[in-house]
Parts: C-alpha cells; structure tokens; sequence
C-alpha cells in the first residue's frame, strides 16, 4: 500500500490540519523524550522522530490521527508514573523507603513485605526469583531479582560492575510493576503491593525491590495438555481476551517481546500475564510496507501489514495474535472438543495461524463455543434428553471415598471426577465407560455451570448426604434394592 501524501488533503481543511499537526508534533516530541526510561529496558517499538513527522503529514484518517495523539498522551501518564517510581527509589537512596501506595492503594507495603511468612522459593526465570508467602492467611506471590540468575551474571560476565547489574535488573521490576497497575484486567497478574526499601550496607538500594501480587501456578505443557477440554476452554479464552485487551490499551497496543507460557501463570483456573518487563507500547515504525512484515519462523509463513503514517499498524496485534495460537489456542482447543463444535473451533484456529481475522471476531467466535457448550447446544435436540432415566436414583445420598477410580480428564487427582451438560450426559459418559458402575451427581459447578459428577466402579449400600445424588447403571441393582 502507497504511504499517504499531503497532496491529498481537502483544499478547505488546510489551515485545520496544520492546526492539529503542529499539535502532534508537540505532543510526540514530548514522548519520544518520556519515554526514555522505557525504551531502554524494552525490544518493543515506540514512537521515533520520523514517525511524528509522518503524523504531520495525515491527510485523512482522522480517527486514526485522533486515536493516536490520545494514546500518546496516555502513554505519557504511564511514563510520568514510572519515573515518579524511580525517582522514589533514588530519593529514597538516602533516607527512606518507597511503598506500594502511589497511584493506586495495594495492601502490601514495605513492612508487611519484609514481614510476610512462610516464605517458600518457587521458580526463577531469567532476572526475577518468585517466592510464595503468606499474609494475614492469604497466600501471595514475591518477586525479587534474582541475584544469581541468568541476567545479573550475564551482566557481570560482561564486565559491569554487580551493582550496575542489579540496579538494571531492579529497574525491570519497577517497569514491570508500573505496567501491570496501569493495565487492570482478569488476566493480568494483579500487583497487591511493592517495595523499593533504603540502601544496605554494602548493597545497592536496589537490592531488595519487591513486588507482592496474587499467587498463581506456572503453566507448562503438560500440565496444559492434562487439562479437562472444557478448561482448556477457558484458558483459549482468556489468552483471547487478554490478546484482545493488549492489542488496544490506552497507551498503544502492547507488544509482548518475550511471549512464552512461562511469562503466565494460572490463578483459580483464570490465565493470567504475570511478565511484562519485557513489554513495549505502540506498533514498530516503518517507511515502506516491506519493513511491516511478520516472519512466523516455526510455520515458514510471512502476513504482510501496510506501513501507514510511519507505523506498522496492527503489527503487535497480529504477532500477539500469532503467538497466542503458537503457545495456547492451537493445541488446546481442538483435541476433545465436541464433535458438533468441531467446525467452529477449526475455523477459530485456523483464524490464529491464517491470522485472516480480527482479535475481536476471534474473541466473539470463542465466546459462541463457550455458549453453545454451557447451553448444552452441543449434545443435540432436547427430547431424547428428557427421558426418565433408567438407572436406579439414590437421592440424597452418595459414595464418600469409596470406588474411585481414575479416568482421562479428570479434574481431581484422585477419582474420576468430570462435568456434564445434565444427567444425560452423565449416563451417556458411564455407559460408554465398561469401568463405570454409576455416577455420584454434586451440586457443584464449573466455571461454566456444568455440574460435576464422580464416576465409581462399584456399589454398595450408600450413605446420606444432602446434597448429592446417585445414579447406579441398571445393570447393577435389582429393581427392589431402590
Ligand atoms: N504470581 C506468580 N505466582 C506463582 N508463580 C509465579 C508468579 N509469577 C511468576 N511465577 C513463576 O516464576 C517464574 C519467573 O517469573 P517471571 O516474572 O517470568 O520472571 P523473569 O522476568 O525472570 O522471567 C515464572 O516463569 C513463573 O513460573
Ligand atoms: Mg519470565
């Protein structure tokens, strides 16, 4: 696509457009010089001279100039924000220390972060250590620089002084906890408090900043691939939301550097970005369509974006898109979905690789799944399903710990416990099962309303309980013993 030349301005809006350009152009110097402090630590595009000159020389797409100047701004804000914490963290060099209250209220701060117990070390990646801890009852997540990891020796091995090494690799944290508390959302790691404490004898005062978030458990493949379909559901769907959120942030469209699975961790089944000290704000700038091309390496697959106004638009969007398929959607939604939503779901991984559709309508098919799934839509017309059973029902009463037994799937680890539309469904899966003798029917749901039910491999006779049901194959029981 040809780049836009001021030739083409409407002859009446001249005076209008210098207006604004000059407008522009105050406010892009502006964050070419405050973003300084990001730029350094990140890979990721940001707004360069050139581009604020191609600013100037819109011609049409007003929206787009309009969208533009306002993310600038917003980026601005973030910007200001994160310097104010470096610059605590330097004041405080002398005489104090900085805490986790400048822009919005965490519950954590300095004391109660030096004060946490049960400190227990969980994984490190390549600068941060991540510590479990307990606050008042409630577990949290402790992220450190890692003192020995990858980035700080690397840094030395280079000849940089230790200190220098850590101060770099703390500054990561900082930028790390400005992004996250500038970026609320369900699948972003929340930030429940910091800390940039004073110097240490012998030690930079950069030694023990902090961040507290929510606890989560690392996501890996096998774990991922252990998951029940209908988790693994949720988890396509929340890496799509999260996608569909960073492709239009306030402050540009976010550009996740380092995408990998290790940069996520899982909170109560919800997915959510915990790493972000590698994230850049706004699409890389260009000044020819060439330079806006995707390379995706592992599928041997180029998707070319037109260079407009000086910047490669919709590029982070569609590499986020590109990697959220590569590392989530591809191999977690077709393997065991239902055969009737079979369709759909190849098309919606075939959007991720073809990335011939947009976040939004990736995000809009996905939410079709979970409803057609949730509605039961999936199992087929409804008369079959309003049949009188014809297993024998022990109502309230159950099976506690008795002929468990383990099954694919299961989302317990010991029995096999799996969830279903309705008590069709439920017969349905024990039939089909040689193992199954029947089914303890709780009422307890999962994240989409489906109930979950243990299958057992015996029986005998059951004890009460209030609020579960079972049902025993008819095969097994004589029709006077219920
Ligand atoms: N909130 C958390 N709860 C539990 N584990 C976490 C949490 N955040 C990160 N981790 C684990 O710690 C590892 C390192 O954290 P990360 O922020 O990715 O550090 P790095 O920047 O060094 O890669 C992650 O791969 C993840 O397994
Ligand atoms: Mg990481």
């Amino acid at each position: 696509m040809a780049r836009r030349r001021p030739g083409c301005f409407r002859p009446g809006r001249v005076a209008f457009y210098y207006c604004l350009s000059f407008v522009v152009l105050v406010l892009v110097v502006n964050i070419v010089i405050l973003h300084h402090g990001f730029t350094e630590m990140e890979a990721g595009g940001a707004m360069s001279p050139e581009e604020a000159s191609d600013i100037n020389a819109l011609d049409e797409n007003g929206q787009l100039r309009l969208k533009i100047v306002n993310e600038v701004g917003q980026y601005n804000i973030l910007e200001r924000r994160h310097r104010k914490l470096m610059v605590n963290a330097v004041e405080n060099y002398d005489d104090g220390i900085t805490e986790g209250s400048h822009f919005t209220s965490p519950l954590l701060n300095c004391h109660d972060i030096a004060n946490l117990s049960d400190l227990v070390y969980l994984a490190s990646g390549w600068t941060k250590a991540v510590y479990r801890g307990n606050f008042k009852g409630r577990a949290v997540a402790i992220k450190i620089v890692d003192t020995s990891g990858q980035d700080v020796t690397t840094c030395t091995k280079n000849g940089m002084l230790f200190e220098t090494c850590l101060e770099k690799a703390s500054q990561k944290i900082l930028k790390e906890i400005s992004i996250l508390q500038a970026l609320p959302h369900d699948n972003v790691i929340k930030v429940l408090g910091f800390c940039v404490p004073d110097q240490e004898v012998g030690i930079t005062r950069h030694s023990k900043v902090a961040m507290v978030t929510e606890l989560g458990e690392s996501v890996d493949l096998i774990k991922l691939l252990q998951m029940s379909w209908e988790d693994r559901l949720r988890i396509s769907l929340d890496i799509t939301n999260l996608i569909k959120f960073l492709g239009d942030t306030p402050y540009g469209s976010m550009a996740m550097n380092d995408f990998r699975r290790q940069q996520f961790v899982v909170v109560n089944g919800q997915l959510k970005l915990s790493d972000v000290d590698d994230a850049g704000f706004g699409d890389p700038s260009c000044s020819h369509d060439e330079e806006c091309s995707l390379q995706c390496s592992s599928s041997n697959f180029t998707y070319r974006m037109p260079c407009i106004l000086g910047i490669c638009r919709g590029f982070n969007k569609k590499r986020n898109t590109y990697n959220a398929g590569r590392h989530f959607t591809t191999f977690l939604l077709p393997h065991g979905a239902p055969s009737s939503l079979r369709p759909l779901v190849d098309k919606i991984v075939s959007g991720y690789s073809s990335l011939d559709r947009s976040q939004e309508t990736l995000a809009d098919e996905l939410e079709e799944v979970v409803l057609l799934y949730k509605t039961g839509w999936y199992l087929g017309s409804d008369t079959e399903r309003n049949k009188k059973t014809e297993y024998a029902v022990y109502e309230n009463r159950d099976l506690p710990g008795m002929f468990d037994y383990r099954c694919r799937f299961s989302i317990s680890g010991s029995g096999c416990t799996v969830s279903v539309f309705d008590r069709k469904e439920a017969e349905e899966l024990c039939d089909k099962d040689p193992e199954c003798s029947g089914f303890v029917l709780s009422s307890q749901r999962t994240w989409t309303g489906r109930i979950v039910i243990h299958l057992k491999n015996g029986f005998k006779e059951p004890t009460r309980s209030t609020h579960t049901h079972l049902y025993i194959k008819p095969s097994l029981v004589t029709n006077s013993s219920h």
